[in-house]
């Protein structure tokens, strides 16, 4: 963090930008991190917590390997998309907005993917995957299965909070 940190200059408007480079180095600001960006900038935890949970790129808790998205749009919703994440918490025996035990996947419903055309639409990671349907989303996690080393979670569940996002894919969480 300090490393972080050394590559501002201390002033409010360095914030977002300090807080996607913790982001991406640690995979989730801490409570602890939060704390010292506050303290960095002279500025409230509150107000840097409220950014936080404000923007959908950002989360407080540590996320999965994997992370799924499964669209619920109008468009995806129409074609099945409820089915479809159904399908996926069974895979992988996590509900939206939690992330599994063993940290390989978190899973996060979502408004739009910006793909309607090739609904129902789920995006693992980086890649969108289009016109979903059981046998599809089977082969999928059965890859990711095999690319972390297992199919599914099991045991104890991280749960998150999740509100409104400004932009898209929208999840934001609380915790440590
Ligand atoms: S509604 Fe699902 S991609 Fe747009």
């Amino acid at each position: 963090m300090k490393k972080i940190l050394s590559n501002f200059k201390g002033t409010k408007n360095e914030l977002i930008p300090i807080l996607q480079k913790t982001q991406k180095k640690f995979g989730y600001i801490s409570r602890r991190r939060l704390a010292q960006v506050a303290t960095f900038l002279n500025i409230t935890e509150s107000t840097v917590y409220s950014v936080v949970t404000f923007y959908s790129q950002f989360y407080l808790t540590r996320q999965g390997k994997h992370k799924i998205r499964v669209c619920q749009g109008t468009a995806c919703h129409v074609r099945g998309g409820a089915g479809i994440m159904q399908i996926v918490k069974n895979k992988i025996g996590i509900e939206p907005g939690e992330t599994s035990p063993d940290y390989m996947f978190s899973l996060e419903r979502v408004a739009c993917l910006g793909s309607c055309a090739l609904a129902p639409v789920m995006m693992v990671n980086d890649s969108v995957h289009g016109a979903m349907n059981r046998a599809k989303v089977d082969a999928l996690i059965k890859e990711l299965g095999k690319i972390s080393g297992k199919s599914k979670s099991s045991g104890k569940k991280t749960s998150q909070r999740k509100t409104a996002g400004k932009k898209s894919p929208s999840a934001r969480k609380a915790g440590k």
